[in-house]
């Protein structure tokens, strides 16, 4: 009882096979292997690599791939039920009671044996991006797009979101989104939906355990709050009134600082480098341009107050990117989930297939 961490802060809780991330360095790699080496595969052999533990060999891409793309139709049912949700509403709301419904439908829903988790992830990872793409038209009034089989996971999205093709860098940027957002060890949806599987709760479960807590503005939602921060600053000249009344009011700016990364978030490199390609595609640069000049703030406010530098997370050039993608802040933790789905299953499967109930204690004052 004497192990007390507020937040439970560098304490380790369990040993994992799935990703590492070296927070000194700004290391982080999936099952031993570097994310920048990841990034350029596709997202449905990475998502392969996190649950299986390894790179697939072409036959074995093909197979999964075919099982994800037949399971990306949505059960009509589940679709009308979205009529019913409040659109005004975060879209993780939405996606959150759908995989509720959804798990209903399921053949079934209550088996944690290893065959009925095999069928449940192949239509999990495929109907994140349906129901998310739906609930968008759905709320714009639009006709909803049935998925295409021949494109990829992250052209699929895009194509479903907008009905029409996106360009080949928007498809590539999508999928290493898709990709960087996969996975991240013991961050804290991942912990809740980790807790839940030990209880020996259902996959399904435990994954709306882990978009519950994704959804907090200190984790997954700050990839909405960097966006709505753009929208609020807007100029150039805005910035640093910006940033010094937030520091002084002691208020984050969001898509800064880590718990673990004590330097630059690897996942912010690769995203910074996307989101500026992306950036010369499709605009005048101008929401690509304000970001650097915040971080740019950013760093010189932590110099000048001889604090240690605070550096850009996985949220903040993701939410340039999605900017530019034309994919708006209220689906923005929604989309991070679509990654995140596949990283989660294999937190699930390790769980399950060597359990301890997780039960820490508490210090009663
Ligand atoms: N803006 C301003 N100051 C910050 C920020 C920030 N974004 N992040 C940390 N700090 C400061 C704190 O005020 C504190 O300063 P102090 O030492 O002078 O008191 C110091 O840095 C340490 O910060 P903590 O909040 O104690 O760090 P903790 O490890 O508890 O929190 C967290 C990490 C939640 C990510 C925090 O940095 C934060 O709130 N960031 C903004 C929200 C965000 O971007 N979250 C996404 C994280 S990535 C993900 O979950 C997908």
């Amino acid at each position: 009882m004497d192990q007390f961490k507020k937040g439970l802060e560098g304490v380790v809780a369990l040993d994992t096979q799935i990703s590492f991330i070296d927070g000194v360095q700004g290391i982080l790699k999936y099952r031993g292997i570097e994310i920048e080496k990841l990034v350029d595969l596709s997202y449905d052999a990475v998502s392969y690599l996190l649950i299986y533990g390894k790179i697939p060999d072409a036959g074995e891409l093909n197979r999964f791939s075919k099982k994800l793309r037949k399971e990306r139709n949505v059960n009509l049912h589940l679709l009308n039920m979205l009529k019913f949700c409040d659109f005004e509403n975060e879209s993780l709301d939405v996606l959150r009671t759908a995989i509720s419904v959804y798990a209903h439908f399921d053949e079934d829903p209550h088996d944690i044996s290893e065959q009925a988790n095999a069928r449940k992830t192949i239509r999990l990872i495929a109907l994140f991006p349906t129901i998310v793409a739906a609930f968008y038209r759905m709320a714009h009034g639009l006709e909803l797009i049935p998925p295409d089989p021949s494109l990829s996971h992250g052209e699929n999205f895009l194509y479903m979101l907008r009905g029409t093709l996106p360009t080949a860098l928007e498809a590539e940027a999508m999928e290493k989104d898709f990709i960087l957002s996969a996975e991240h060890e013991l961050n804290p949806s991942t912990f809740a939906l980790r807790i839940t599987a030990s209880t020996l709760s259902d996959l399904h479960s435990a994954i709306i355990s882990g978009l519950c807590t994704l959804k907090g503005s200190l984790h997954g939602g700050a990839r909405k709050g960097v966006m709505d921060m753009l929208d609020d600053i807007g100029s150039p000249d805005n910035i640093a009134a910006y940033v010094q009344e937030h520091l002084e009011h002691k208020q984050k700016i969001m898509g800064f600082g880590h718990r673990v990364y004590k330097t630059y978030d690897p996942r912010a490199l690769i995203y910074k480098d996307i989101a500026m390609k992306v950036a010369m595609e499709k605009s005048n640069g101008h929401w690509f341009d304000l970001a650097k000049e915040i971080e740019s703030v950013m760093y010189h406010e932590m110099v000048e107050n001889k604090h240690k530098p605070i550096y850009p997370n996985v949220d903040f050039y993701s939410g340039v990117l999605y900017k530019d993608l034309g994919i708006p802040s209220y689906l923005a933790t929604s989309v991070f989930a679509i990654g995140r789905i596949s990283g989660w299953i294999a937190h699930c499967m390790e769980q399950y297939s060597d359990n301890r109930v997780i039960r820490p204690r508490a210090h009663f004052i």
